[in-house]
């Protein structure tokens, strides 16, 4: 697309950018060079094509840049991160032991890391990504063991995820892929 295509397109979805040289945004999945195996995922979630902050929000994190997102709610701003940190991961060599997560995602509340984290399950199952809740009101000891074993990816909240950090069930040696929701 010219310049004045994506700006008239940028203007269609509604969608407002600032930031230096940003990346352009896209129209469909195929165009995020995803694997067969994500857009077999995508489609089978019966997502036709990515959201107004999907399109702008995926070629953005997937270039590997910093991003505040911000669009209303039910708008599939999980997707725009979900779907990146898979891409990410498989990116990365493979985690040694007591290494991981890769991937963190941190959420205000309980339920909010919960909604996360059954999101992001439907995407990393195929590929064998091992991730984890960490909130409270779950076994200590049960994350601690599953920690332990390796994870790629964790969804916690802030509280319970420096209480596994203090128990050195985990470590950010690796974590290069950092989301909060619902920052504000
Ligand atoms: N491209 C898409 N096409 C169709 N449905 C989608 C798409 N992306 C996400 N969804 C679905 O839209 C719903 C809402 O998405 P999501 O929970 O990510 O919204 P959100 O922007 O995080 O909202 P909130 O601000 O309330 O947290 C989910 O059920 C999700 O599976
Ligand atoms: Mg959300």
């Amino acid at each position: 697309m010219s310049e004045p295509e994506i700006a008239e397109y940028q203007r269609s979805l509604a969608i407002r950018v600032s930031g230096f040289d940003a990346p352009r945004p896209v129209k469909t999945f195929e165009d995020c060079g995803f694997s067969p195996e994500l857009m077999c995922a995508i489609a089978k979630q019966a997502y036709e094509k990515p959201t107004a902050i999907q399109c702008q929000a995926l070629p953005i994190v997937l270039s590997g840049r910093d991003i505040i997102g911000i669009a209303k709610t039910g708008s599939g701003k999980t997707a725009s991160f979900v779907l990146p940190l898979i891409v990410h991961i498989m990116d990365q060599p493979e985690l040694e032991k007591e290494e991981g997560p890769i991937g963190v995602i941190c959420a205000p509340t309980r339920e909010l890391a919960h909604q996360i984290y059954l999101e992001m399950k439907k995407f990393a199952k195929s590929y064998g990504i091992r991730a984890s809740a960490v909130y409270g009101g779950m076994s200590k000891l049960d994350r601690f063991k599953e920690l332990k074993a390796g994870c790629e990816i964790v969804v916690a909240t802030p509280g319970r995820l420096i209480d596994m950090r203090k128990m050195k069930a985990l470590t950010m040696k690796r974590a290069t892929y950092l989301v909060l929701d619902e920052a504000d």
